[in-house]
């Protein structure tokens, strides 16, 4: 039995209960700052609250971190200053430097670490990512990534305070801007324009164009301003062929009745992202073995989602910092 403490049951934190509750070698416990939430969470989930974090830590094995992103540092140190595994929402932390202390303590301590880099997870981006890098295209060129829908507002509104979330460069570009890494190498240059960058605050629309080491380019289209619901779609390009998703498209199984149209993906709970995820982090913790996104991903994701901001602010062309 591995036991997992959670911190932060809004959002995030319930979307993680429910892929723990289908472990039956997890046992999992909590901690809410707000009362109320911590109720509904307690009862929803049929999980223990706790009274403190210090509590959670010394009662755990795995630390779950689901905290608004600027709270992310303070508590993955502690995680790993008490020698628990660390599993921790994107974006690993607010700035990159934060984000390569976390990579560097957990390294020099041997804990296991895994930011939340949940793209790499969906069954249609993992494939993807293998086909590009099994050739199917050949040479990769060109790609092009879009994801967004309505504005998230979070505990507080903290989402739409730039100076908290990072805005949506950090905070929801970053699933693109991680996988386009992991599937086409590393960025040399990006160049951002988007609507709320220099004021800071409130939701955002963002265009992000890429140079990678190996000539390939690439851009990401991210919106909070899209009233018609979430949508993720990418395309890569190369001296073979093309790989396209389109989460619209996606559906192969369609009911259609008079007053409705429901769609269905051919897919079992346990290909929830979500689920494969936590399932990967869990049984690196229990084997022994190392997580399969690193502390370092997490930090060169972030590095990329700043080095847009930062164009996105001054018009810039920016190269993301490496550790
Ligand atoms: N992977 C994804 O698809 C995805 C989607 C949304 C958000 N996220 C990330 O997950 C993280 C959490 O986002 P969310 O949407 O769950 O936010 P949220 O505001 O819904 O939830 C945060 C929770 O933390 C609680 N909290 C705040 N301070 C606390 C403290 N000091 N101690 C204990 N609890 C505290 C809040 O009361 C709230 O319940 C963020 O980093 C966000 O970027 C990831």
């Amino acid at each position: 039995m591995t036991r997992v403490g959670l911190v932060g049951a809004g959002g995030m934190g319930n979307v993680h209960a429910r892929q723990y509750a289908k472990m039956p070698d997890v046992e999992l416990r909590f901690y809410e700052l707000d009362p109320e939430r911590a109720k509904a969470y307690a009862e929803r989930w049929q999980v223990q609250p706790s009274e403190s974090v210090d509590g959670l830590m010394t009662w755990c094995d795995a630390v779950d971190v689901c905290l608004p992103t600027d709270l992310h540092l303070d508590l993955g140190l502690e995680a790993i200053a008490a020698g628990k595994a660390l599993l921790m929402e994107k974006p690993a932390a607010r700035t990159f430097e934060d984000a390569c202390g976390l990579a560097k303590a957990a390294e020099d301590a041997a804990v296991p670490y895994m930011p939340a880099q949940v793209v790499r997870f969906f069954p249609e981006f993992a494939k993807g990512h293998d086909l590009v890098e099994s050739g199917a295209v050949g040479r990769a060129a060109t790609a092009r990534t879009h994801r967004g829908g309505g504005a998230p507002s979070g505990a507080g509104g903290w989402f739409m305070d730039h100076t908290r979330s990072g805005g949506i460069l950090l905070d929801l570009a970053i699933h693109d801007f991680d996988w386009l890494r992991w599937t086409l190498g590393e960025v040399t240059a990006v160049n951002g324009r988007s609507v709320a960058a220099k004021k800071g605050i409130g939701p955002d629309y963002a265009l992000t164009t890429f140079s990678f080491d190996s000539g390939a380019i690439a851009h990401v289209e991210s919106t909070w301003m899209d009233p018609s619901g979430f949508r993720t779609a990418f395309e890569v390009c190369g001296s073979e062929g093309m790989i396209e998703f389109d989460s619209r498209r996606a559906t192969t199984l369609r009911t259609s009745q008079p007053d409705k149209t429901a769609s269905e993906a051919p897919l079992s709970s346990t290909d929830d992202p979500y689920y494969r995820q936590i399932r990967a982090f869990i049984d690196t913790v229990q084997a022994g073995t190392t997580p399969p996104v690193s502390g370092w991903d997490g930090a060169m994701a972030v590095s990329i989602a700043l080095a847009a901001l930062e164009s996105a602010k001054t018009g810039q062309t920016v190269a993301p910092k490496r550790p």
